[in-house]
């Protein structure tokens, strides 16, 4: 099948968080097992140009405040994948993906209508159209939109299904009505079974409503988000189409994420070999400027997005007990300023405790899951979550809140089985008694060698996850195909009837 990715970022070329990886893993996958995959991405100032396209390098794309040519670069082919990079430096050549200094850049909906929609003619410059077209999140959500409103009647589209995953319900690309025309949408879209939500526009919505099938990023959350507590007001939108809801943990790429081949760790180990996991240990405790580092100490990694989703607040309300403890946190993260200058006043008050380095550091992202001996996640919500899985790989234990990804990923230790340990109630009290049990373990080597070797051989690769997602445009294809055929029947012949199924 063909299948064309349309997302606003993706590894190697632009990335802010796990959807980056996803995108960069899941079109390898699907390629591997034999379709034809384009991902579409805008070019950012942090995108590697690539060699311009000989033919149809540019399209036209018409933004209601006037006609804009946008060139589509050839990213290059990888793994079987082919990567074309959506270039409007109107849009896209800025110092960040979605916002500075914490405000989203205004004209965030016009620069992903320009994306979407120059994506879409592009793909009509292609002899053959995609079967599926697969879209992420709210930046993408246009591309559904379109396809069933601008292009509802072009042939071209004419057989190609689409499929929508949600990566994080709580971004849902909310605007004022008077968005409506600047995006060239018809104002009789603003309705409640459209992308009306409490007098706004809800891209997200909208995407949910028009796509043919939806996915989100793991089993748990599937069944979350459509609950009052997680759906963030989708919730009602989501049941409706239940029967078009799919949730499909997502896999991870080992080839960067492998602490036996990892060439940006201090000592390369695996399950049979554990001596440079202590390599690393030490080489991350000095990088991070802990004197005379204490080796039997555990090491407690964080990385993340500084924000309210991943829980920092209940390591914010226990960070004094945690600090009486004999142990390490190491922290990498950007976002909310208020957790930013909150972890930095903790490293300057515990200097030799709390590890702390406000930045996006890929490296020292990789250096953290080496180096910890366990790995924190107490979010709030979490679709799927990328790091657990990293960490597992590199014997770093999780500690994880039971929800969304995290519990479908994470089974608690009972001595003998199991990969880290879990807390389900959203309490300080809860995070505190995981953690100590967490240091009780590590502090018993036989049953730590038993917990970290049962982490280590988990295997999340994404072979079963992307044949699951197959599944899925196969069937949307046919359906598609056989409604069709069923439009071409006479009405109220058995066949229309059968067809129509
Ligand atoms: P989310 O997408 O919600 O941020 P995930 O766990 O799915 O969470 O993915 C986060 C990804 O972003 C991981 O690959 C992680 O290593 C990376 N990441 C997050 N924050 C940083 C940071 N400050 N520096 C480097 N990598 C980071
Ligand atoms: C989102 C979610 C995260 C998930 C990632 C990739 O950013 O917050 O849980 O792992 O998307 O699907």
């Amino acid at each position: 099948m063909k299948i064309a990715f349309v997302a606003s970022e993706g590894v190697p070329f632009s990335k802010t968080g796990g959807l980056a990886d996803v995108v960069g893993a899941l079109p390898k996958a699907l390629a591997a097992i034999g379709h034809e995959v384009e991902v579409f991405l805008p070019r950012y100032r942090m995108t590697k140009p690539g060699p311009v396209l000989p033919h149809g390098h540019s399209v036209t794309v018409p933004l209601a405040s006037g006609l804009r040519f946008v060139s589509i670069q050839n990213g290059g082919d990888a793994s079987g994948v082919r990567h074309c990079l959506v270039d409007s430096p109107e849009f896209f050549d800025r110092p960040a993906l979605y916002q500075e200094n914490g405000q989203d850049y205004p004209d965030n909906p016009v620069r992903f209508a320009a994306f979407c929609l120059a994506a879409l003619e592009f793909m009509k410059r292609s002899a053959s159209p995609p079967d599926v077209i697969h879209c992420h999140d709210w930046q993408s959500a246009l591309a559904p939109i379109y396809l069933r409103t601008l292009y509802q009647r072009d042939p071209f589209f004419g057989n190609s299904s689409v499929v929508f995953t949600i990566h994080n319900i709580g971004y849902q690309g909310l605007f004022g009505p008077e968005v409506l025309p600047r995006l060239s949408l018809d104002p009789s879209l603003l309705t409640v079974d459209a992308l009306e939500f409490f007098g706004k526009v809800n891209l997200l919505k909208g995407a949910i409503v028009f796509s043919d099938f939806i996915t989100t990023v793991s089993r748990k959350y599937a069944e979350e988000i459509q609950t009052p507590e997680y759906g963030f007001g989708l919730e009602g939108v989501l049941r409706n189409r239940a029967d078009r809801l799919q949730g499909i943990l997502n896999g991870v790429d080992y080839e960067p994420w492998d602490p036996s081949t990892d060439k940006l760790i201090a000592a390369n180990y695996s399950p049979d070999n554990l001596k440079g996991k202590m390599l690393c240990k030490k080489a991350l405790l000095e990088r991070m400027g802990a004197r005379q580092p204490v080796l039997n100490r555990p090491v407690i990694g964080v990385v993340s997005r500084f924000d309210r989703q991943k829980g920092f607040d209940l390591i914010a309300d226990i960070a004094e007990q945690l600090m009486s403890m004999s142990l390490y946190i190491v922290a990498l993260g950007t976002g909310d300023p208020t957790y930013e200058e909150f972890f930095r006043a903790l490293a300057a008050k515990y200097p030799d405790k709390f590890l702390v380095k406000v930045a996006y550091d890929n490296t020292l992202a990789h250096q953290i899951e080496a180096g910890s001996d366990m790995f924190l996640m107490p979010s709030r919500y979490e679709p799927c979550g990328l790091n657990q899985i990293y960490s597992m790989k590199y014997g770093a234990v999780p500690i994880v809140r039971a929800t969304g990804g995290l519990d479908d990923t994470v089974e608690p230790f009972d001595g003998r089985n199991g990969t880290g340990f879990k807390f389900s109630r959203y309490s300080p009290d809860a995070l505190l008694s995981a953690i100590r049990e967490a240091v009780e373990t590590y502090h018993r080597p036989a049953l730590w060698g038993q917990l970290m070797h049962n982490c280590m051989q988990k295997d999340f690769s994404w072979a079963v996850s992307a044949a699951e997602y197959a599944k899925i445009y196969e069937r949307q294809r046919k359906l598609r195909l056989d409604a069709k055929a069923a439009s071409h029947l006479p009405a109220g012949t058995s066949e229309a009837r059968l067809a129509a199924v």
